[in-house]
Protein backbone atom coordinates (compact mmCIF):
# COMPACT_ATOMS: atom_id res chain seq x y z
CA UNK A 1 0.00 0.00 0.00
CA UNK A 2 3.09 2.19 0.96
CA UNK A 3 4.10 1.57 -2.63
CA UNK A 4 0.83 3.03 -4.49
CA UNK A 5 1.21 6.18 -2.41
CA UNK A 6 5.22 6.72 -3.01
CA UNK A 7 3.89 5.89 -6.54
CA UNK A 8 1.24 8.32 -7.34
CA UNK A 9 2.30 12.13 -6.97
CA UNK A 10 4.03 12.51 -10.23
CA UNK A 11 4.36 15.90 -9.73
CA UNK A 12 5.28 19.03 -11.64
CA UNK A 13 9.58 18.92 -12.17
CA UNK A 14 8.58 15.26 -14.33
CA UNK A 15 6.11 17.03 -15.76
CA UNK A 16 8.13 20.02 -17.08
CA UNK A 17 11.30 17.67 -17.77
CA UNK A 18 8.47 15.71 -20.17
CA UNK A 19 6.96 18.67 -21.71
CA UNK A 20 10.66 19.95 -23.04
CA UNK A 21 11.30 16.59 -24.91
CA UNK A 22 9.59 17.91 -27.67
CA UNK A 23 10.21 21.88 -27.17
CA UNK A 24 12.14 23.51 -30.31
CA UNK A 25 14.90 24.93 -29.08
CA UNK A 26 14.98 28.50 -27.36
CA UNK A 27 16.97 30.56 -25.53
CA UNK A 28 14.91 30.13 -22.16
CA UNK A 29 16.70 28.08 -19.57
CA UNK A 30 15.27 24.64 -18.56
CA UNK A 31 14.17 23.42 -15.34
CA UNK A 32 17.39 20.93 -15.63
CA UNK A 33 19.84 22.95 -16.23
CA UNK A 34 18.95 25.70 -14.20
CA UNK A 35 18.93 23.06 -11.12
CA UNK A 36 22.56 22.54 -11.47
CA UNK A 37 23.32 26.26 -10.37
CA UNK A 38 21.22 26.30 -7.66
CA UNK A 39 22.63 26.54 -3.71
CA UNK A 40 22.37 23.54 -1.91
CA UNK A 41 19.54 23.90 0.67
CA UNK A 42 20.17 25.88 3.84
CA UNK A 43 21.92 23.72 6.08
CA UNK A 44 19.48 22.57 9.54
CA UNK A 45 16.53 22.85 6.97
CA UNK A 46 16.93 20.36 4.52
CA UNK A 47 13.77 18.61 5.20
CA UNK A 48 11.89 21.83 4.23
CA UNK A 49 13.03 21.70 0.49
CA UNK A 50 11.67 18.41 -0.08
CA UNK A 51 12.52 16.57 -3.43
CA UNK A 52 10.92 13.32 -4.67
CA UNK A 53 12.92 10.02 -3.88
CA UNK A 54 14.96 8.65 -6.59
CA UNK A 55 13.62 5.54 -6.50
CA UNK A 56 9.59 6.74 -7.09
CA UNK A 57 7.48 4.68 -9.18
CA UNK A 58 4.53 6.36 -10.77
CA UNK A 59 1.18 5.23 -10.68
CA UNK A 60 -0.10 3.44 -14.14
CA UNK A 61 -0.45 6.12 -16.72
CA UNK A 62 -3.81 4.02 -17.34
CA UNK A 63 -5.25 4.00 -14.01
CA UNK A 64 -8.68 5.58 -13.85
CA UNK A 65 -9.22 8.07 -10.47
CA UNK A 66 -12.06 10.48 -9.52
CA UNK A 67 -11.40 12.80 -6.90
CA UNK A 68 -13.64 12.31 -3.66
CA UNK A 69 -16.31 14.72 -3.63
CA UNK A 70 -16.33 15.71 -7.38
CA UNK A 71 -19.12 14.67 -10.01
CA UNK A 72 -18.55 10.94 -10.31
CA UNK A 73 -19.13 10.89 -13.98
CA UNK A 74 -15.61 12.99 -14.19
CA UNK A 75 -13.11 9.30 -15.00
CA UNK A 76 -9.14 10.97 -15.37
CA UNK A 77 -6.01 8.42 -16.00
CA UNK A 78 -3.19 9.67 -14.56
CA UNK A 79 -1.98 10.73 -17.49
CA UNK A 80 -4.46 13.37 -17.60
CA UNK A 81 -3.91 14.19 -14.10
CA UNK A 82 -0.27 14.97 -14.58
CA UNK A 83 -0.65 16.67 -18.17
CA UNK A 84 1.33 20.20 -17.30
CA UNK A 85 -1.03 21.71 -19.93
CA UNK A 86 -4.34 20.97 -18.99
CA UNK A 87 -4.48 19.17 -15.57
CA UNK A 88 -7.96 18.35 -13.49
CA UNK A 89 -10.19 20.84 -12.52
CA UNK A 90 -12.20 18.93 -10.12
CA UNK A 91 -14.68 21.54 -8.54
CA UNK A 92 -15.10 23.71 -11.49
CA UNK A 93 -17.70 25.20 -9.77
CA UNK A 94 -15.87 26.90 -6.95
CA UNK A 95 -14.02 29.57 -8.52
CA UNK A 96 -13.97 32.30 -10.39
CA UNK A 97 -13.38 31.67 -14.41
CA UNK A 98 -9.59 30.48 -15.25
CA UNK A 99 -7.49 32.64 -16.88
CA UNK A 100 -6.56 30.55 -19.65
CA UNK A 101 -2.52 30.39 -18.95
CA UNK A 102 -3.88 29.37 -15.05
CA UNK A 103 -5.88 26.18 -16.75
CA UNK A 104 -3.37 25.44 -19.63
CA UNK A 105 -0.35 27.18 -19.97
CA UNK A 106 1.69 28.35 -22.24
CA UNK A 107 3.70 25.17 -24.47
CA UNK A 108 6.75 24.66 -24.03
CA UNK A 109 7.88 26.21 -20.99
CA UNK A 110 4.86 27.25 -18.82
CA UNK A 111 2.74 24.90 -17.63
CA UNK A 112 -0.94 25.54 -16.24
CA UNK A 113 -0.19 27.53 -12.81
CA UNK A 114 -2.24 25.05 -11.39
CA UNK A 115 -0.76 22.26 -12.21
CA UNK A 116 1.25 23.05 -9.17
CA UNK A 117 -0.80 25.77 -6.98
CA UNK A 118 -4.18 23.87 -7.79
CA UNK A 119 -7.34 25.95 -9.12
CA UNK A 120 -7.15 27.49 -5.71
CA UNK A 121 -3.94 29.16 -5.27
CA UNK A 122 -2.86 27.26 -2.26
CA UNK A 123 -0.21 24.39 -3.87
CA UNK A 124 1.95 21.76 -2.11
CA UNK A 125 4.50 22.41 0.50
CA UNK A 126 6.93 21.19 -2.21
CA UNK A 127 5.83 24.66 -4.35
CA UNK A 128 3.75 27.84 -2.39
CA UNK A 129 -0.13 29.21 -1.75
CA UNK A 130 -0.22 31.93 -4.13
CA UNK A 131 -3.86 32.74 -2.94
CA UNK A 132 -4.71 36.21 -1.45
CA UNK A 133 -1.17 37.56 -2.33
CA UNK A 134 -1.48 40.84 -4.01
CA UNK A 135 -1.41 40.98 -7.98
CA UNK A 136 1.53 43.46 -7.77
CA UNK A 137 3.55 41.30 -4.81
CA UNK A 138 3.25 38.42 -7.85
CA UNK A 139 4.25 39.87 -10.55
CA UNK A 140 7.23 41.11 -8.93
CA UNK A 141 7.72 37.43 -7.54
CA UNK A 142 7.98 36.36 -10.96
CA UNK A 143 10.81 38.92 -12.26
CA UNK A 144 12.75 38.38 -9.31
CA UNK A 145 12.37 34.66 -10.14
CA UNK A 146 13.87 35.89 -13.80
CA UNK A 147 16.62 37.97 -12.01
CA UNK A 148 18.18 35.36 -10.29
CA UNK A 149 16.87 36.77 -7.10
CA UNK A 150 15.27 33.88 -6.11
CA UNK A 151 17.29 30.40 -5.91
CA UNK A 152 16.96 27.09 -4.33
CA UNK A 153 16.34 23.62 -5.67
CA UNK A 154 12.52 23.93 -5.44
CA UNK A 155 13.46 27.03 -7.58
CA UNK A 156 14.13 26.27 -11.07
CA UNK A 157 10.78 25.44 -12.43
CA UNK A 158 9.68 29.15 -12.11
CA UNK A 159 12.77 30.37 -12.95
CA UNK A 160 12.10 28.60 -16.54
CA UNK A 161 8.39 29.88 -16.73
CA UNK A 162 9.62 33.48 -15.67
CA UNK A 163 11.67 33.66 -18.40
CA UNK A 164 8.92 32.38 -20.86
CA UNK A 165 5.59 33.91 -19.91
CA UNK A 166 4.58 37.34 -21.12
CA UNK A 167 3.74 39.98 -19.18
CA UNK A 168 -0.06 40.17 -20.20
CA UNK A 169 -0.59 36.11 -18.68
CA UNK A 170 1.48 36.80 -15.84
CA UNK A 171 -1.06 39.87 -14.72
CA UNK A 172 -4.09 37.18 -15.95
CA UNK A 173 -3.21 34.48 -13.54
CA UNK A 174 -1.46 37.15 -10.71
CA UNK A 175 -5.21 38.84 -10.84
CA UNK A 176 -6.73 35.50 -10.69
CA UNK A 177 -5.00 33.94 -7.81
CA UNK A 178 -5.38 37.66 -5.86
CA UNK A 179 -8.90 37.40 -6.03
CA UNK A 180 -9.16 33.94 -4.32
CA UNK A 181 -11.56 34.91 -0.86
CA UNK A 182 -10.33 34.39 2.15
CA UNK A 183 -12.73 31.59 2.63
CA UNK A 184 -10.68 29.47 0.31
CA UNK A 185 -7.27 30.39 1.62
CA UNK A 186 -7.32 27.64 4.55
CA UNK A 187 -5.40 24.56 3.36
CA UNK A 188 -3.22 23.85 6.74
CA UNK A 189 -4.14 22.29 9.74
CA UNK A 190 -1.59 23.08 12.90
CA UNK A 191 -0.95 20.16 15.42
CA UNK A 192 1.62 21.11 18.16
CA UNK A 193 2.76 17.62 19.74
CA UNK A 194 6.05 15.86 20.91
CA UNK A 195 5.02 12.46 18.37
CA UNK A 196 3.03 12.10 14.82
CA UNK A 197 1.87 9.77 12.64
CA UNK A 198 4.60 7.98 11.12
CA UNK A 199 5.06 9.29 7.50
CA UNK A 200 7.59 9.76 4.76
CA UNK A 201 8.16 11.58 1.66
CA UNK A 202 6.73 10.26 -1.69
CA UNK A 203 6.13 11.31 -4.99
CA UNK A 204 6.80 15.33 -5.77
CA UNK A 205 8.33 15.84 -2.69
CA UNK A 206 5.29 15.76 -0.43
CA UNK A 207 4.90 13.91 2.73
CA UNK A 208 2.43 10.87 3.35
CA UNK A 209 1.15 8.67 6.13
CA UNK A 210 2.65 5.33 6.32
CA UNK A 211 -0.26 2.73 6.94
CA UNK A 212 -0.54 1.96 10.60
CA UNK A 213 -0.72 3.47 13.95
CA UNK A 214 2.99 3.93 14.27
CA UNK A 215 4.14 7.25 15.32
CA UNK A 216 7.56 9.29 15.18
CA UNK A 217 8.40 11.96 17.84
CA UNK A 218 8.73 15.15 16.77
CA UNK A 219 12.21 17.11 17.33
CA UNK A 220 12.43 20.68 18.69
CA UNK A 221 14.15 21.18 14.88
CA UNK A 222 12.29 19.89 13.08
CA UNK A 223 8.36 20.06 10.99
CA UNK A 224 6.22 17.23 9.07
CA UNK A 225 4.07 18.82 6.78
CA UNK A 226 2.26 15.96 5.97
CA UNK A 227 -0.28 15.74 3.34
CA UNK A 228 -4.49 15.30 5.16
CA UNK A 229 -4.77 12.38 2.77
CA UNK A 230 -3.57 10.69 -0.52
CA UNK A 231 -6.13 12.76 -2.70
CA UNK A 232 -3.39 15.19 -2.75
CA UNK A 233 -2.13 12.60 -5.52
CA UNK A 234 -5.02 13.44 -7.89
CA UNK A 235 -4.39 16.72 -7.38
CA UNK A 236 -7.90 17.59 -5.44
CA UNK A 237 -8.09 20.98 -4.08
CA UNK A 238 -9.82 19.68 -1.29
CA UNK A 239 -7.20 18.12 0.40
CA UNK A 240 -4.59 20.20 2.28
CA UNK A 241 -2.05 19.60 4.76
CA UNK A 242 -0.94 19.33 8.24
CA UNK A 243 1.74 21.09 10.13
CA UNK A 244 3.03 18.74 12.94
CA UNK A 245 5.27 21.31 14.95
CA UNK A 246 7.27 20.76 18.07
CA UNK A 247 5.83 21.57 21.87
CA UNK A 248 6.24 24.86 22.64
CA UNK A 249 7.32 26.42 19.30
CA UNK A 250 3.90 28.28 18.41
CA UNK A 251 4.11 30.45 21.92
CA UNK A 252 7.97 31.01 20.92
CA UNK A 253 6.79 31.53 17.55
CA UNK A 254 4.31 34.25 19.10
CA UNK A 255 7.47 36.07 20.55
CA UNK A 256 9.30 36.12 17.73
CA UNK A 257 6.40 37.77 15.74
CA UNK A 258 6.17 40.33 18.32
CA UNK A 259 9.53 41.46 17.86
CA UNK A 260 11.71 38.85 19.83
CA UNK A 261 11.45 41.14 22.99
CA UNK A 262 12.45 44.33 21.63
CA UNK A 263 14.62 43.13 18.94
CA UNK A 264 12.97 43.77 15.94
CA UNK A 265 10.20 45.36 14.49
CA UNK A 266 6.72 43.35 15.08
CA UNK A 267 5.98 41.04 11.56
CA UNK A 268 2.72 42.65 12.35
CA UNK A 269 4.29 45.96 11.67
CA UNK A 270 4.78 45.48 7.93
CA UNK A 271 2.55 41.89 7.26
CA UNK A 272 -0.46 43.52 8.64
CA UNK A 273 -2.23 43.02 12.00
CA UNK A 274 -3.88 39.85 11.39
CA UNK A 275 -0.67 38.46 8.97
CA UNK A 276 -2.75 38.94 6.06
CA UNK A 277 -0.78 40.84 4.25
CA UNK A 278 -0.39 44.55 3.69
CA UNK A 279 1.07 46.76 1.38
CA UNK A 280 3.92 45.32 -0.15
CA UNK A 281 4.05 42.70 2.32
CA UNK A 282 2.39 39.50 1.03
CA UNK A 283 0.20 37.47 3.73
CA UNK A 284 1.73 34.95 6.13
CA UNK A 285 -1.52 33.65 8.02
CA UNK A 286 -2.14 30.13 7.41
CA UNK A 287 0.62 29.18 4.67
CA UNK A 288 2.25 26.08 4.75
CA UNK A 289 5.39 25.80 7.42
CA UNK A 290 7.90 24.31 4.44
CA UNK A 291 7.41 27.16 2.39
CA UNK A 292 7.47 30.01 5.13
CA UNK A 293 10.78 28.51 6.01
CA UNK A 294 12.71 28.13 2.80
CA UNK A 295 11.99 31.98 2.47
CA UNK A 296 13.53 32.78 5.63
CA UNK A 297 16.48 30.69 5.72
CA UNK A 298 16.86 31.83 2.04
CA UNK A 299 17.02 35.50 2.63
CA UNK A 300 19.08 35.05 5.71
CA UNK A 301 21.44 32.80 3.26
CA UNK A 302 21.24 35.35 0.26
CA UNK A 303 19.71 33.09 -2.06
CA UNK A 304 16.45 35.61 -1.82
CA UNK A 305 17.48 38.70 -2.55
CA UNK A 306 16.85 42.00 -4.58
CA UNK A 307 15.42 45.66 -3.84
CA UNK A 308 12.03 44.60 -2.45
CA UNK A 309 13.86 42.46 -0.12
CA UNK A 310 15.10 45.34 1.64
CA UNK A 311 12.87 45.83 4.77
CA UNK A 312 12.98 41.67 5.44
CA UNK A 313 16.91 41.72 5.42
CA UNK A 314 16.86 43.47 8.58
CA UNK A 315 13.92 40.81 9.77
CA UNK A 316 15.90 37.65 8.90
CA UNK A 317 19.96 39.02 10.34
CA UNK A 318 18.28 38.83 13.43
CA UNK A 319 16.76 35.41 13.37
CA UNK A 320 18.02 32.07 14.62
CA UNK A 321 17.89 28.43 13.11
CA UNK A 322 14.95 27.90 16.14
CA UNK A 323 13.32 31.94 15.49
CA UNK A 324 12.69 31.10 11.99
CA UNK A 325 11.29 27.47 12.92
CA UNK A 326 8.75 28.31 15.60
CA UNK A 327 7.35 31.99 13.56
CA UNK A 328 7.01 29.87 10.65
CA UNK A 329 4.92 27.40 12.66
CA UNK A 330 2.84 30.65 14.32
CA UNK A 331 2.26 31.98 11.18
CA UNK A 332 0.87 28.60 9.61
CA UNK A 333 -0.84 28.26 12.75
CA UNK A 334 -2.86 31.60 12.21
CA UNK A 335 -6.54 31.98 10.28
CA UNK A 336 -5.68 33.20 6.88
C1 LIG B 1 5.94 23.03 -12.02
C2 LIG B 1 5.30 23.52 -10.82
C3 LIG B 1 4.88 24.97 -10.85
C4 LIG B 1 4.08 25.60 -11.77
C5 LIG B 1 3.46 25.02 -13.02
C6 LIG B 1 3.95 26.96 -11.32
N1 LIG B 1 4.63 27.13 -10.15
FE1 LIG B 1 4.80 28.85 -9.09
N2 LIG B 1 5.99 27.92 -7.72
C7 LIG B 1 6.42 26.63 -7.80
C8 LIG B 1 7.33 26.36 -6.72
C9 LIG B 1 8.04 25.04 -6.49
C10 LIG B 1 7.45 27.56 -5.97
C11 LIG B 1 8.25 27.76 -4.68
C12 LIG B 1 9.66 28.18 -4.89
C13 LIG B 1 10.39 28.26 -3.56
O1 LIG B 1 10.13 27.46 -2.67
O2 LIG B 1 11.20 29.15 -3.39
C14 LIG B 1 6.58 28.52 -6.63
C15 LIG B 1 6.42 29.83 -6.22
C16 LIG B 1 5.64 30.77 -6.87
C17 LIG B 1 5.48 32.14 -6.44
C18 LIG B 1 6.10 32.80 -5.22
C19 LIG B 1 5.08 32.95 -4.13
C20 LIG B 1 5.48 33.89 -3.06
O3 LIG B 1 4.76 33.94 -2.05
O4 LIG B 1 6.46 34.63 -3.19
C21 LIG B 1 4.64 32.75 -7.34
C22 LIG B 1 4.16 34.18 -7.31
C23 LIG B 1 4.28 31.76 -8.33
N3 LIG B 1 4.90 30.56 -8.02
C24 LIG B 1 3.44 32.01 -9.40
C25 LIG B 1 3.15 31.09 -10.41
C26 LIG B 1 2.36 31.39 -11.58
C27 LIG B 1 1.73 32.72 -11.89
C28 LIG B 1 2.33 30.25 -12.33
C29 LIG B 1 1.72 30.04 -13.70
C30 LIG B 1 2.21 30.91 -14.75
C31 LIG B 1 3.09 29.24 -11.61
N4 LIG B 1 3.58 29.79 -10.45
C32 LIG B 1 3.25 27.93 -12.02
C33 LIG B 1 6.02 25.70 -8.73
C34 LIG B 1 5.22 25.95 -9.83
C1 LIG C 1 9.77 46.42 7.82
C2 LIG C 1 8.74 45.64 7.19
C3 LIG C 1 8.73 44.14 7.46
C4 LIG C 1 8.83 43.49 8.68
C5 LIG C 1 9.01 44.07 10.05
C6 LIG C 1 8.70 42.08 8.38
N1 LIG C 1 8.53 41.88 7.04
FE1 LIG C 1 8.42 40.11 6.09
N2 LIG C 1 8.35 41.02 4.28
C7 LIG C 1 8.30 42.39 4.10
C8 LIG C 1 8.20 42.69 2.69
C9 LIG C 1 8.10 44.06 2.05
C10 LIG C 1 8.20 41.45 2.03
C11 LIG C 1 8.13 41.19 0.53
C12 LIG C 1 9.51 41.13 -0.05
C13 LIG C 1 9.51 40.99 -1.55
O1 LIG C 1 8.71 41.65 -2.21
O2 LIG C 1 10.31 40.21 -2.04
C14 LIG C 1 8.32 40.44 3.07
C15 LIG C 1 8.37 39.07 2.81
C16 LIG C 1 8.34 38.09 3.78
C17 LIG C 1 8.30 36.68 3.52
C18 LIG C 1 8.24 36.01 2.18
C19 LIG C 1 6.80 35.72 1.86
C20 LIG C 1 6.56 35.07 0.54
O3 LIG C 1 5.40 35.07 0.10
O4 LIG C 1 7.48 34.54 -0.07
C21 LIG C 1 8.25 36.05 4.74
C22 LIG C 1 8.19 34.56 4.98
C23 LIG C 1 8.26 37.09 5.75
N3 LIG C 1 8.33 38.31 5.15
C24 LIG C 1 8.20 36.83 7.10
C25 LIG C 1 8.30 37.82 8.08
C26 LIG C 1 8.32 37.55 9.50
C27 LIG C 1 8.16 36.17 10.10
C28 LIG C 1 8.47 38.75 10.12
C29 LIG C 1 8.62 39.00 11.61
C30 LIG C 1 9.64 38.21 12.28
C31 LIG C 1 8.55 39.76 9.09
N4 LIG C 1 8.42 39.16 7.87
C32 LIG C 1 8.73 41.10 9.34
C33 LIG C 1 8.36 43.35 5.09
C34 LIG C 1 8.53 43.11 6.44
Amino acid sequence: MKKVILAALALAPVIVFAARAQAPATDTPVAKDIMLKMPKPVAGFEWAYPMQPPDFKPLPPDSVHTAEGADPSMKLTMRQINNGFGPPDWFPKEHAPMPDIVAHGQKPHVPACMLCHLPNGNGHPESASVSGLSEKYIIDQMHAFKNGDRENIRAPAMIEMAYAISEKDLREAAKYFAAIPRSQQKWIRVVETSRAPANHVGGGGARFFDKGAETVPVPPDMIYEVAENEQVELRNQHAGFVDYVPVGSLAKGRIVAMGNHGQMRTCASCHGEDYRGHDDAPRLAGRGAYYLIRQLADMKAGYRKGPALGKMKDVVSKLSDADILNVAAYMASRTP
